[in-house]
């Protein structure tokens, strides 16, 4: 039986940092109130050279670094974002001319804040099947080149970063299992036009609905995958959380009665980073080493779409 093993993980973070205090020079906002409702006290933004492909390349190279694996052993590259260059060529396609690996799969993933979580379990099907033995998958967001900079509904809650995971092939998990989940009726509650048929390609989202959804919808996910797998909560060791809103991830915890001292958060430094919150955050445990082998994680992913999932596995 192939299993799909984490050997190697990377970030990358713009180094410009914009604090709440400097939000409140651009719309009618308080470091008071970002922090209170979001957990979020500053994120980093992109210099004008850096492109999702750029800050995916660094991460990558760090993954690689970590797991000793020369880029032309990779076969399979998935890249989450949904804040690339260009509809064509993808960044997955970006990322592997970077890599200088001549030839293998790329493409890009698409479902908002719950993309990594959906490229790391369409990885995993397709190490499982043979079809790949080392994968790349990476989050990559420039989010703040999406931000209506007038909207305070919406800028202050984005960051940007990128954030890669090595997959190989293992005799034994790794990758325990996953479950993905979608909604369209929900389509309009959190949206980015890509500016085709409208001007504006600006995140725009009813908060308050896409909370409540985001709390039910991953402790369900989470809730299924332990049972499914004959688990408990208690047997998780760290849940890694898309870094959207500390009052989400805590009511979340609450509803689990899991501690908020075992999940792993990034959120108060980097805001909401989609597609790339939950490698920057798995990245940052493993390299503190909080994260130890043989350990029980959960990935918890939700986003617009609707889009969730769930990822579990012995790290
Ligand atoms: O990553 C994808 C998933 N995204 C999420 O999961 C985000 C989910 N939603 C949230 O995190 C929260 O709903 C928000 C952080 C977006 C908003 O927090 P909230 O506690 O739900 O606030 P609210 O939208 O109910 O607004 C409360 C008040 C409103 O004023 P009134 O109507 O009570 O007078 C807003 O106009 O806060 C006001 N407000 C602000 N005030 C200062 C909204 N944004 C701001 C702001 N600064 N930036």
């Amino acid at each position: 039986m192939n299993y799909a093993k984490i050997i190697g993980t990377g970030s990358y973070l713009p180094r410009k940092v914009l604090s709440n205090k400097d939000l409140e020079q651009l719309v009618e906002t308080s470091d008071e109130w970002i922090s209170s409702r979001t957990g979020i006290h500053s994120r980093r933004i992109a210099s004008t050279h850096e492109t999702v492909t750029s800050m995916a390349e660094i991460a990558a190279q760090h993954a690689l670094k970590m797991a000793q694996l020369e880029p032309n052993q990779i076969d399979l590259i998935i890249v989450a974002t949904c804040t690339p260059e260009n509809f064509f060529p993808s960044t997955a396609c970006l990322l592997q001319h970077r890599l200088k690996i001549p030839d293998c799969i790329a493409f890009d993933m698409s479902a908002a804040c719950s993309g990594f979580v959906y490229a790391l379990a369409t990885a995993e099907q397709y190490i499982r099947s043979g079809a790949a033995k080392q994968a790349l998958v990476v989050g990559s967001e420039i989010m703040s080149r999406v931000m209506d900079w007038k909207d305070r509904n919406t800028c202050v809650l984005f960051g940007d970063g990128a954030g890669a995971v090595l997959l190989t092939q293992a005799n034994e998990p790794g990758i325990i299992d996953s479950q993905l989940g979608a909604s369209g009726t929900e389509k309009d509650l959190l949206t980015l036009p890509t500016g085709l048929y409208d001007d504006a390609a600006y995140v725009r989202m009813n908060g308050r609905e896409v909370f409540k959804m985001a709390v039910e919808a991953m402790t369900n996910s989470v809730r299924h995958l332990v049972e499914e797998n004959g688990l408990t909560v208690q047997d998780i060791d760290w849940i890694i959380p898309h870094q959207a809103n500390i009052r989400i991830i805590k009511a979340i915890l609450t509803r689990l009665n899991f501690p908020m001292d075992r999940a792993i958060m990034t959120i108060h430094e980097q805001g909401n980073t989609s597609g790339a919150s939950i490698p920057l955050a798995l990245d940052q445990g493993i390299r503190d080493h909080r994260i130890q082998p043989g350990q029980h994680l959960l990935l918890e992913a939700f986003g617009g779409g609707f889009t969730w999932g769930g990822i579990l596995l012995k790290y």
